[in-house]
């Protein structure tokens, strides 16, 4: 079955048709910079014009980063205050004209990497932490996602961890890999004493630059980087994207 993913960043709107039995995208992405202030109107219609770039009239995923309870957006963290209460999935269902499904975009990652990625047939309590502007969390256990988590915003040394371990972060404070690996550790090591995963998968684009930093990671639980890398998000809002 093919399903439109549909990523939404802070900077970039990502689609691509996905066929959900195989887990690849069936074209190359097609990517719109977010448009700024990204607001529900505009954002609702750079996810119309992804879809009519794809002449799509099936079902539709989209990752978003926010907390999403059935289909209603409820934080706000890296996106514009006016997502807080909107439903999002049913003012894309509006300007699509197709059937949307919107799930927070860490969780969408992880189910990416679960079904398909490094974490395909583990059991046990998975853990995968995305990191790029924000720090993204998702949650199994036993192949079972628990939506929402956001242990992107556990506080260490009374800061938000993403202000401290992000990839935005490591940019900001122009840290070495060293400096910015023992950070992600200390983030790492607090998740750790918390939800006790057996595996971390670390997501985002700088899992691409794992051998920079995994060296400075001393959890007791296996951390291995994302499979699907770029892909993830457009792939698993596609798998969450399925009707029924
Ligand atoms: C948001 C999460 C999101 C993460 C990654 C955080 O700031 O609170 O909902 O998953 O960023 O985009």
């Amino acid at each position: 079955m093919r399903v439109l993913g549909i990523d939404i960043g802070g900077s970039g709107i990502k689609g691509a048709p996905v066929d959900i039995e195989k887990g690849v995208m069936l074209t190359e992405r097609y990517r719109i910079p977010t448009p700024q202030p990204a607001k529900p109107k505009p954002v609702a219609q750079t996810v119309a014009e992804i879809a009519k770039f794809f002449e799509w009239g099936g079902a539709i995923g989209c990752g978003f980063p926010a907390v999403v309870q059935q289909g209603i957006t409820r934080t706000a963290a890296n996106v514009h205050g006016k997502w807080i209460g909107t439903n999002a999935a049913a003012l894309f269902s509006e300007t699509t004209g197709c059937p949307v499904k919107v799930i927070n975009d860490a969780d969408a990652a992880g189910l990416a990497e679960m079904v398909f990625g490094a974490g395909k047939g583990r059991m046990g309590v998975v853990l995968l932490v995305t990191i790029g502007t924000g720090l993204g969390t998702s949650l199994f256990t036993d192949g079972v996602l628990l939506p929402n988590t956001e242990l992107g915003h556990i506080e260490i040394d009374c800061e938000d961890a993403e202000l401290l371990a992000s990839d935005a972060a490591r940019k900001r404070d122009d840290l070495s890999w060293s400096k910015w690996g023992k950070r992600l550790d200390t983030y790492l090591n607090r998740l750790e004493q918390l939800v006790w995963p057996d595996l971390i998968i670390l997501g985002g684009g700088v899992s691409k630059k794992h051998e920079k930093f995994m060296p400075y990671l001393t959890v007791q639980a296996e951390v291995v980087p994302a499979e699907t890398l770029n892909e993830a998000g457009i792939i698993g809002a596609a798998l969450a994207g399925k009707p029924g």
